[in-house]
């Protein structure tokens, strides 16, 4: 805590995404209602430069720190938000260095960038001895024996972002896994849900980026259509809950209303139900354990007629199946699959690869590249960076670059 006692540091990574911007209007909501203040400390996102500046305008007040990755953007900060506390940091590491510079304990950190870039910071982030509430689950993917390692030794709480993690907790008694005989994520199933296998192996970008139910970054949505989405929760999920694989399923529920199960010992299974609106999970962590009034739409009973579900068709949508390979293997199998998968995403929105090629080349890394002892940032780094480089081999790259698929 800092400032006066009700006030509390918010360190916001990815302010321009979905994520990003969502947790701003859970700060313009808490403000209005009375609920806890935070004082925006930091922002930092990729190349919205121009996002960014109508961000340290709105909070000039809180002199927040600006990172922007893209060095090339043209960033003009606000003369309101010039201040002696307002730093500005260029460069792929921008959010790195400005955790470095501003973070303290105490301070929540939003971990809301997209992929691997949010790694380092994060774990900077919790070795200041931060709070993280964690969006960013290519962190956990990738590096999840280093983060939760880290966390335990600073004492820090990850708390989790994602509906289904945050589902999750809110159904745990505890907030431990004691008990618990099986967790199981919901998944809205995408838009190819219904879509026969040949279809989908064709499947072009304009319908990969539509998803049925949630309105998210282009990464995330891609991740939704081939399902990947899913492995990589089931391996956020194995980290966040110390559960083996075979404890952590996967069910298909396309309204997106229940977020997920826990089923205990006694055969008892509890559920969280709320609308599709990610600010609910959001204000959950900032507040956590605190349940303050909301600001999103409330459900319905009258409109809600029924609640569908059906198990994961493996054959249609096999990216599901390699997170227990991942966990099973251990190491930097998360980094690989994650870096593969990054990259491939990043080929398909370039219209470099048909959609079919998603989910293979990420399985082919994971084949190809031996898992090592992850021990350091620089394990995962590395095995990150050869996983890259074994796609980018795969794919060709003459194809004109996608705005959305841009990563630094
Ligand atoms: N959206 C959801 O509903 C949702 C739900 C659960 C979990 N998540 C997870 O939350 C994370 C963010 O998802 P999103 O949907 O919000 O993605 P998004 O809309 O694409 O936003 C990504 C954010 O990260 C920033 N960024 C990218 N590279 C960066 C870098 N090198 N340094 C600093 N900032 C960087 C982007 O900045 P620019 O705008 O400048 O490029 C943007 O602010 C992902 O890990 C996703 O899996 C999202």
């Amino acid at each position: 805590m800092s400032g006066s006692n009700s006030e509390r540091r918010l360190i916001l990574l990815g302010a321009t995404g979905s994520i990003g911007r969502s947790t701003l209007d859970v700060l313009r909501h808490l403000r209005a209602t009375g609920g806890p203040r935070f004082r925006l400390a930091g922002v930092a996102a990729g190349r919205s430069a121009d996002a960014l500046a109508v961000i340290a305008e709105e909070f000039a007040e809180d002199q927040p720190a600006l990172a922007l990755a893209d060095e090339s953007a043209d960033l003009v900060v606000p003369s309101a938000a010039q201040g002696t506390h307002a730093t500005v940091h260029r460069g792929p590491d921008a959010a790195l260095q400005m955790i470095e510079q501003i973070a303290r304990p105490g301070d929540f950190v939003m971990a809301a960038m997209v992929g691997f870039a949010g790694l380092a910071p994060t774990l900077a982030a919790i070795e200041r001895g931060c709070t993280i509430g964690l969006a960013n689950k290519e962190t956990l993917v990738a590096a999840g024996a280093l983060v939760t390692a880290a966390a335990r030794r600073r004492g820090v709480a990850l708390l989790p972002v994602d509906s289904e993690h945050s589902a999750i907790i809110q159904c745990l008694r505890d907030g431990s896994s004691r008990g618990v005989r099986r967790i199981v994520l919901t998944a809205s199933g995408g838009p190819f849900r219904t879509w026969p296998a040949e279809r989908i192996a064709q499947a072009p970008v304009e319908d990969a980026l539509r998803h049925p139910t949630w309105t998210m970054g282009a990464k995330i949505t891609i991740d939704s259509a081939t399902m990947m989405n899913k492995a990589l929760e089931v391996i956020e999920a194995h980290w966040l809950f110390d559960l083996p694989a075979d404890r952590i399923e996967v069910v298909v529920h396309p309204q997106s209303i229940v977020h997920g199960f826990v089923e205990f010992d006694d055969g008892s299974v509890l559920a969280q139900l709320s609308p599709p609106d990610m600010r609910l999970p959001i204000q959950l962590a900032l507040t956590w354990p605190e349940r303050l009034d909301g600001c999103t739409p409330r459900l319905d009973f009258d409109a809600l007629r029924s609640l569908q579900f059906e198990p994961v068709d493996h054959e249609r949508f096999p990216a599901v199946g390699l997170a227990a390979r991942v966990i099973e293997r251990g190491g930097t199998a998360g980094a690989i699959l994650n870096a593969a998968n990054e990259e491939a995403v990043s080929a398909y929105l370039r219209r470099a690869v048909p959609f079919g090629r998603i989910t293979a080349l990420a399985a082919e890394a994971l084949s190809a590249i031996r898992s090592e002892p992850i021990r350091s940032l620089a394990d995962a780094e590395r095995a990150d960076k050869a996983a890259r480089r074994f796609v980018r081999e795969r794919t060709t790259t003459t194809a004109p670059m996608d705005a959305t698929a841009w990563t630094p």
